[in-house]
C-alpha cells in the first residue's frame, strides 16, 4: 500500500454493525469486563482506548514504524521517553530544538538528575567525539531545525549513535511522516507533535512516539498509563481524520513553500531565506537524499529593524502571528520573542537566531493570495 491509500485505509475498517465508514469516537473511561481481569483489551482510558489504537496504527503505518503510542501533547510524548532514563543519565542534543523541550530539561528534569547538554557538531567526526568524551546515553535532533532549517545527516548520524552504543531520537514534527522516515534510517525512537502537520488544522493537540521495539513500546503505554499523558479519544479522532488528507496537504504545503521561498529570496529587502529546497541551501543535497519532500516551513532573516520587523508580522492579512506550525492557515511567528523566548538572549545568539529572524508556517492558501499579502506587507519599507 502506497502512502495515502494507508492514510485513508490503515488503523480501521467500516464497522461491521453499522456500516459507518469512519471510526466512531469511543467517549468511554472505563469498560465492561466479562469477569475480574477479563476485558476486551480495553479497561480505562488513562492506559487504553479503541481511538487510541486506531490512530496508533494509522500513524505506525505512516511511519513505517511496527509500534506507536499516542500522547496527550508532543511534550506529553517528550515526558513519557524521558521515563526511559534514569537519574544520571546524560541527553546529548543537536541546537535546534523546538524551545519547550530545552524547558523541560533545563527547567525540570534537571532537578531528577538527568543531565542535558546541546551541541553544534561541526562535522561527523566532531560529533564522534562528542559521544567519546560525554558518554551520553541518548542522541536527540531535530531535522529540518527550528527555525534556522539546518539540515542533518540523519542515516550517519544514527550509524555513529548505534557504534556508539547511544540511543537514538528524532523529532520529525516539521518534515511529517510524508516527506522524511527517520526509523528507516536506523534512528531507534521518532516522535512527533501531531498538533502540527498530522492533526493539520490548529484544532488538537497532540503527540505521539513510534519504534520498532516492542519493549519500548510497552514501556511507552505503560509510562502513559503511570504518568496521564493521555490523550481524549476526542482529539486522537480529530487526529485520524486530519491523516486522511495528510498527503494532499502536505504537497500544497511544500509548493506554497517553494513558491514564496523563490519570491523571497529575490526581493530587496530579504537579506536570507532558509528553506532546504531551494538549491542554495547549505545542506540541500543531504535533505534531497533523506526527503522526499522539503515540507511547508521556512525562515526568512529581513533587512528590517526590530522595530520594523514587529510591524510587519502583524500586517500581513491571510498570515497570522501565532504561534505553533503545520495547519491549513498561514502562521507567522517570531522566534526570539516567541517559542524561543525561554532561551536566554546570548544562548539564542549563540545559536543563530537573531531579532530579525522570522518563521512562517505556510498554508493551504492560494498561493496568488500569498504573494500578493508579502507584496503589499513589504511595500511600505521599499524605498
Ligand atoms: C518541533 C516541535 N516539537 C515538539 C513540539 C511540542 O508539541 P506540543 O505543542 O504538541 O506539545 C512542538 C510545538 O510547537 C514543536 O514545534
Amino acid at each position: 500500500m502506497k502512502f495515502s491509500t494507508k492514510a485513508i485505509h490503515s488503523g480501521s475498517e467500516p464497522d461491521p454493525k453499522t456500516g459507518a465508514i469512519m471510526p466512531p469516537i469511543y467517549m468511554s473511561s472505563t469498560f465492561v469486563q466479562g469477569a475480574p481481569g477479563e476485558d476486551k483489551g480495553f479497561e480505562y482510558t488513562r492506559a487504553h482506548n479503541p481511538n487510541f489504537t486506531i490512530l496508533e496504527q494509522q500513524l505506525a503505518s505512516l511511519e513505517n514504524a511496527k509500534h506507536a503510542t499516542v500522547f496527550s501533547s508532543g511534550i506529553g510524548a517528550l515526558m513519557a521517553m524521558v521515563t526511559l532514563l534514569k537519574s544520571g543519565d546524560k541527553v546529548l542534543a543537536i541546537d535546534g530544538l523546538y524551545g519547550g523541550t530545552y524547558r523541560l530539561f533545563n527547567q525540570v528534569l534537571n532537578r531528577f538528575g538527568i543531565q542535558f547538554e546541546a551541541i553544534i557538531p561541526q562535522s561527523l567526526n566532531e560529533l564522534q567525539e562528542a559521544f567519546k568524551s560525554k558518554q551520553p546515553q541518548w542522541l536527540l535532533f531535530e531535522t529540518p531545525t527550528n527555525p534556522l532549517m539546518e539540515i542533518f545527516d540523519i542515516a550517519a548520524f544514527a550509524k555513529a549513535a548505534k557504534e556508539h552504543g547511544v540511543f537514538s531520537i528524532v523529532d520529525n514534527t516539521f518534515a511529517s511522516p510524508y516527506c522524511q522516515n527517520p526509523l528507516e534510517l536506523g534512528i531507534d525512537l521518532v516522535w512527533h507533535s501531531t498538533t502540527k502537520y498530522i492533526g493539520g488544522h490548529s484544532d488538537v493537540v497532540g503527540g505521539v512516539v513510534m519504534t520498532n521495539d516492542a519493549k519500548i513500546k510497552e514501556h511507552l503505554d505503560f509510562a502513559r498509563k503511570t504518568t496521564g499523558v493521555n490523550p481524549s479519544p476526542f482529539d486522537c479522532w480529530l487526529v485520524t481524520r486530519g491523516v486522511k488528507t495528510l498527503s494532499v496537504r502536505m504537497e500544497r504545503h511544500q509548493s506554497n513553500a517553494m513558491a514564496i521561498a523563490t519570491y523571497l529570496s529575490k526581493h530587496p529587502k530579504v537579506k536570507n531565506v532558509l528553506y532546504p529546497g531551494l538549491p542554495d541551501h547549505p545542506k540541500h543535497d543531504i535533505a534531497k537524499k533523506q526527503m522526499r519532500g522539503f515540507s511547508g516551513m521556512l525562515s526568512v532573516e529581513f533587512n528590517l529593524s526590530l522595530e520594523e520587523t514587529k510591524k510587519l508580522i502583524t500586517s500581513f492579512k491571510y498570515i497570522s502571528l501565532a504561534e505553533s506550525l503545520g495547519g491549513v492557515e498561514s502562521l507567522v511567528n517570531h522566534p526570539a520573542l516567541m517559542t524561543h523566548a525561554s532561551i536566554p538572549k546570548e544562548e539564542r545568539a549563540k545559536m543563530g537566531i537573531s531579532d530579525g529572524l522570522v518563521r512562517f508556517s505556510i498554508g493551504l492558501e492560494d498561493i496568488d493570495d500569498l504573494i500578493d499579502d508579502f507584496d503589499k506587507a513589504l511595500l511600505p519599507y521599499l524605498n
